[in-house]
């Protein structure tokens, strides 16, 4: 099975120690998580829906892609920009072939919730790592909710039936996660009756806030949604922010090297997603939140980081979930913090693009730095980090963070497996090096 993200060849980095301080200032790429749901929404609207701000990653490309084999027509008027035109919510056709999500678990999971509504059957794969991706989490309450799901034993590729008659369902989520609680909403689009969904901690409500902008009846609040199926989208125009994510790893290096500062402009900060901004300011880290302003729909800002000297810190559990995808660049805060950081609460990090709990820790360990890791999480203590070769994993925020990593250590750090990079920040060594990294190819 050949998955979109999955490298042709090989691509290794190093990262040098960084010369002159970092300066600038940086705009990162488009959120993908809002990325992927406003391709999805607008394909199932009536009308045309122009997206500003897109992300041009592999991983969004992917679900656009699929969304032109059932049948939507999106153009790219010009680079980070998509005119997608909407057939309805029962104008999808059905695909001849598998539909490949890539590296995407985001789009796969959506993907799923989406399609188990629809008349025809789909069949989805991915690469490698998404292939190894739990599945259970959203076929489980799918089929509670009357779909038909073949998986190989939990894993992708899933098949996923058409012509069923979906139902409305309560579904207390047992652990915190936006793409199944996603993937049950857009399903709760074709289900008679009511969906609701329950969190046991308020997960990013992308998926909430743009149904209602789609004009589709919703009711929402922390850790709650509900819908009834049988209403409309209407097409609607979105603003994508930058993404938390991506502005994430030069937050830690502006941090990390002294003399820098670096201004990241127009973030998305919807609270869900900041968990590392409190986290680096527990550390002691120098970031001002300037210029704060609603863009479509969402809170944005922009970020002014100053070099300061970071120290450990016990991690408070309630931020876990709201930092879920940057546990990478605090692992490299951590590393280079004076003292000893605690992680715990974090078991879903061993399936995310890779287990980045031992990918990190094995990384971390390469280069003599001191990493107990525990089922839910690690130890960190802080310190010098020597020159080294690390692995990858394929995983985009591993490879990124890594790259981080070599600006302050002791010397040059070899990062093998670096392609992922391009699924959710494509451009990410030219704009790192236009700031100050020393990041090449090997
Ligand atoms: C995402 C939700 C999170 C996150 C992922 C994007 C989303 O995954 O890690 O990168 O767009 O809904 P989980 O739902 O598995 O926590």
């Amino acid at each position: 099975m050949s998955g979109v993200g999955e490298a042709a060849g090989r691509l290794d980095w190093i990262s040098r120690p960084a010369g002159p301080p970092l300066r600038g200032a940086l705009a990162v790429p488009g959120d993908k998580s809002v990325s992927h749901r406003a391709l999805m929404l607008g394909a199932l609207a009536e009308g045309e829906s122009h997206i500003r701000g897109f992300l041009e990653g592999e991983d969004t490309r992917a679900t656009a892609a699929v969304f032109a084999q059932l049948g939507v027509s999106i153009q790219t008027p010009a680079p980070g920009e998509r005119l997608v035109h909407g057939v309805g919510l029962h104008g999808l056709r059905g695909a001849r072939g598998p539909l490949d999500c890539g590296n995407a678990g985001t789009g796969m999971r959506l993907l799923t919730g989406l399609l188990a509504g629809q008349a025809f059957d789909s069949t989805l794969v991915g690469d490698e790592s998404l292939s190894r991706r739990p599945m259970r989490r959203v076929t489980e309450p799918l089929v509670a909710m009357g779909a038909r799901i073949d998986t190989r034993e939990g894993l992708p590729p899933l098949h996923i039936h058409g012509g069923r008659r979906l139902h409305g369902i309560r579904y207390e989520l047992p652990v915190a996660s936006a793409q199944v609680k996603s993937a049950l909403l857009l399903a709760g689009l074709y289900a008679e009756g009511e969906t609701e969904i329950l969190e046991p901690h308020p997960t990013r409500d992308y998926t909430e806030r743009m149904l209602a902008a789609f004009g589709w009846p919703i009711e929402f609040g922390p850790g709650r949604a509900s819908l009834t199926g049988g209403h409309a989208l209407r097409a609607t125009d979105v603003q994508v922010p930058a993404d938390f994510s991506s502005a994430a790893f030069f937050l830690v290096a502006a941090s990390l090297v002294p003399g820098s500062e670096l201004l990241l402009r127009a973030v998305g900060l919807n609270p869900r997603r900041t968990g590392l901004l409190q986290a680096l300011k527990l550390m002691g880290a120098d970031i001002e939140v300037l210029n704060a302003r609603q863009s479509g729909g969402e809170p944005v800002a922009d970020l002014r980081v100053r070099h300061a000297p970071l120290h450990g810190i016990e991690l408070p559990g309630a931020l876990v979930p709201d930092m879920i995808d940057e546990f990478p660049a605090l692992f490299i805060a951590a590393a280079a913090a004076r003292g000893r950081t605690v992680i715990r609460g974090a078991a879903e990090l061993r399936v995310k693009e890779s287990d980045r709990i031992a990918s990190m820790a094995a990384g971390l360990r390469a280069l003599g730095v001191s990493v107990e890791e525990t089922p839910d999480g690690a130890l960190v203590t802080g310190g010098t980090l020597g020159p080294g070769t690390v692995e990858g994993h394929g995983d985009h925020r591993v490879a990124m963070s890594f790259a981080v990593a070599g600006l302050v250590a002791a010397g040059e750090i070899r990062i093998e497996d670096c392609r992922n990079v391009a699924t959710s920040f494509p451009g990410f060594l030219e704009l790192a090096n236009g700031c100050g990294f020393a990041l090449a190819e090997a």
